[in-house]
């Protein structure tokens, strides 16, 4: 393996043989996904796809028209949340080699993703595309996935850098964040993915205290590169570079942008003119060059080396996702429903959307073609066969298109008004009839169609969860609330499985509900996951990576900072985000970060501390049924205000027996742990 001072000299001896017009060609889009390369020298082009969900479709090189064959089906991940709900570092690394390998296989060279902006507030439109709102396990998942994709000879690019937290004027918000809260809560991620050797970063399209992220001296020399000790490629966010000088004073390496005047861009002629005339030493170009030959040496695409030709649709992957799914669906009420007893000739009701409903293709630059989505209606129906009958009604309908014209990228930096046109905020009578109409037609089949179970699927989709927008509260769409109240005073004991990206109030219906799931974007193996999980084949073992708020005024960025703000978002909540807000001021959500059921029974005993930063102990499943518990270990932030994440580890645990496990901590020896299985169902202290 090649070390980094070699491959600096390699690119040296590359630089010298390159014109001003080749370099410029390195270090800015000649194409809406690619560099120009330098053919001469046989330097390719550098080829990006989105994203985190699996690799984007094609499109025309200089227009946003999808090329639309059929080469780019590909396989659909669960989005990053879900990822975070596994609470599983290997599950993680596997989710990043099916994406790195699948990434291969298209034929690109990095991979836009992943995205690990903390969920700062639940409504957010890309948080689907995040982990968490928890930095801890945040970067405890993110190094495993990109170290699964970069495996495969692709850059994993982790974004958006920094503090880029909502879509609301998501070009020229200006994020007003102190010092101590961006290293306690916003670098964290970012900083472990540097040291843990990520390729790539990308810029992020808001400012930070006053500078655009993708040409901020501040952000990107002074902190990526001279503190962090970055020496890896800075791509713009697609429009994130706005001033030649200030980019190339940045450490900005390549700019991207939605346009096609790819000669017109910052780091493009006028860059060249800058250089010609003296304004700008070309040794500050030269500096980015080096940093991207650095990269495709990394990546093996130089000097005639052998690189990992990838594959995607394997059948393998779509093992590997499934699992991913099985595991990140969070159980987060039980009594006594789940699992379901289905027996042969017994009546199943599915009610709501998204029982029928695919993803896939929506939520912005994360949109994926996949080659299938099993929904949930498909996964029931597929396992419980021939036997059972298996029905569905709508129950309501939200007011989306199955397929997102893909030309909206053209104009998202333009019209910059939230895409309220797809959501809620679209009244008109037809649509309140039809959902009308549906909502009785629900109520019938419940009340007259003699089924033996009723499972009702619903909550957001990509109208809702996407780029460029944010919710106006976390109000449930379409009518649900009203529809879940009528449905559970018929059939109490209905099962409600809610899917989205974000969370939604569930009141009042949540009091008269006896059995709860919650699935992220699932990918396409979702609904199998789901289906499997319903039935007791999987033992539900997803742990929120994020509070469930009773209201919005308990999240601290609704209550005590700004959010959603044109101009200017001032974080005045500090660190005090997600749940260590409602910790420090004894808030109590719906259900907790870090909580989730399972179908057995676990306890935790015999805590104890080893050596400096272990802590052993056992879990014994006291249940009827194998399962997969996490044990998760709190300790106090240094302000005594709340506690925080700093360490966990999931175990499969048979029925009946009891584990060793020892669990890495980020503790010294004198800080004192609280292990339990949420932040707030605390076991043991030591
Ligand atoms: C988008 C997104 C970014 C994506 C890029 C390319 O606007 O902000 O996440 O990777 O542009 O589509």
């Amino acid at each position: 393996m090649m070390g980094q001072n070699e491959y600096i000299e390699k690119a040296k001896s590359l630089l010298k043989e390159m014109s001003l017009d080749e370099k410029i060609g390195m270090v800015h889009g000649s194409e809406l996904f690619k560099t120009a390369g330098v053919p001469r020298l046989n330097i390719p082009g550098v080829s990006f796809s989105d994203g985190p969900c699996g690799v984007r479709q094609d499109f025309e090189p200089d227009r946003w028209c999808a090329k639309g064959t059929s080469q780019d089906y590909v396989s659909y991940l669960p989005c990053n949340s879900a990822i975070a709900a596994t609470w599983n570092t290997k599950l993680a690394e596997a989710s990043g080699s099916v994406l790195g390998e699948e990434a291969r296989g298209r034929g690109k060279d990095m991979i836009l993703g992943p995205g690990v902006n903390i969920k700062r507030s639940p409504l957010c439109g890309r948080n689907f595309e995040y982990f968490s709102e928890d930095p801890y396990l945040t970067r405890k998942l993110v190094v495993p996935f990109i170290k699964g994709v970069q495996k495969w000879d692709v850059s994993a690019c982790i974004k958006h850098f920094a503090a880029n937290n909502q879509e609301t004027d998501r070009l020229f918000v200006d994020t007003k964040v102190d010092e101590e809260t961006l290293e306690e809560i916003y670098y964290p991620a970012f900083y472990d993915a540097v040291k843990a050797g990520v390729y790539s970063v990308m810029g992020a399209y808001n400012k930070l205290n006053g500078e655009h992220c993708c040409q901020s001296e501040t952000q990107l020399t002074k902190v990526l590169r001279d503190k962090w000790g970055f020496d890896g490629v800075v791509v713009s966010d697609w429009g994130g570079v706005h001033d030649t000088k200030c980019a190339l004073e940045s450490g900005i390496d390549i700019e991207m942008n939605v346009t096609d005047n790819f000669d017109e861009y910052c780091m493009a002629n006028p860059l060249k003119e800058k250089i010609e005339s003296g304004e700008i030493s070309e040794d500050k170009l030269d500096e980015k060059v080096l940093h991207i030959l650095v990269m495709m040496q990394r990546l093996h695409m130089l000097f005639g080396e052998e690189r990992k030709s990838g594959s995607y649709n394997t059948i393998s992957h779509q093992k590997s996702l499934l699992e991913v799914a099985e595991e990140s669906i969070v159980l987060l009420k039980n009594e006594n429903v789940l699992p379901l007893d289905i027996k042969p000739k017994e009546r199943i009701l599915l009610i709501g959307e998204n029982a029928n409903k695919m993803h896939a293709s929506g939520g912005g630059s994360a949109e994926i073609k996949a080659l299938y989505e099993i929904t949930p209606l498909q996964g029931l129906s597929m396992i419980l066969g021939g036997n059972n009958t298996v029905d569905y009604v709508a129950g309501y309908c939200s007011n989306t298109s199955e397929i997102q014209d893909s030309s909206w990228q053209a104009t998202s930096l333009v019209n910059q008004e939230n895409a309220a046109s797809n959501t809620e905020d679209v009244k008109n009578q037809e649509l309140m009839k039809y959902r009308k109409e549906l909502h009785d037609e629900a109520i019938f089949k419940v009340k007259n169609g003699k089924y033996d179970h009723v499972i009702f699927i619903g909550g957001l989709n990509h109208d809702e969860d996407q780029e460029g927008y944010d919710r106006k509260d976390m109000s449930l769409p379409y009518g649900q609330k009203e529809l879940l109240v009528d449905l559970l005073s018929i059939r109490p004991d209905m099962t409600v499985v809610m899917i989205g990206g974000n969370p939604i109030s569930m009141d009042p219906w949540i009091d008269d509900t006896k059995a709860l799931l919650w699935m992220f974007y699932n990918g396409m193996e979702g609904g199998r996951a789901l289906a499997e999980v319903l039935l007791g084949r999987v033992n539900p073992s997803g742990k929120s990576p994020i509070s469930f708020y009773k209201k919005l005024e308990d999240c601290s960025a609704h209550s005590l900072g700004e959010f959603g703000c044109e101009g200017e978002v001032n974080y005045k909540e500090k660190d005090e985000v997600g749940y260590r807000y409602l910790e420090a001021n004894k808030i109590k959500p719906l259900f907790s970060f870090g909580y989730g059921l399972s179908y057995t029974d676990f306890e935790i005993s015999d805590v104890r501390r080893e050596g400096e930063n272990v802590v052993s102990l056992k879990v014994k499943n006291t249940g009827k049924m194998d399962g997969k518990e996490v044990v998760e270990v709190y300790k106090k932030h240094k302000s005594n205000k709340y506690i925080k994440l700093c360490g966990f580890d999931k175990e499969l645990i048979s029925c009946g027996e009891t584990k060793e496990v020892k669990i890495q901590v980020d503790a010294t020896r004198d800080e004192k742990l609280y292990i339990g299985t949420s932040v707030d169902d605390i076991v043991a202290e030591i």
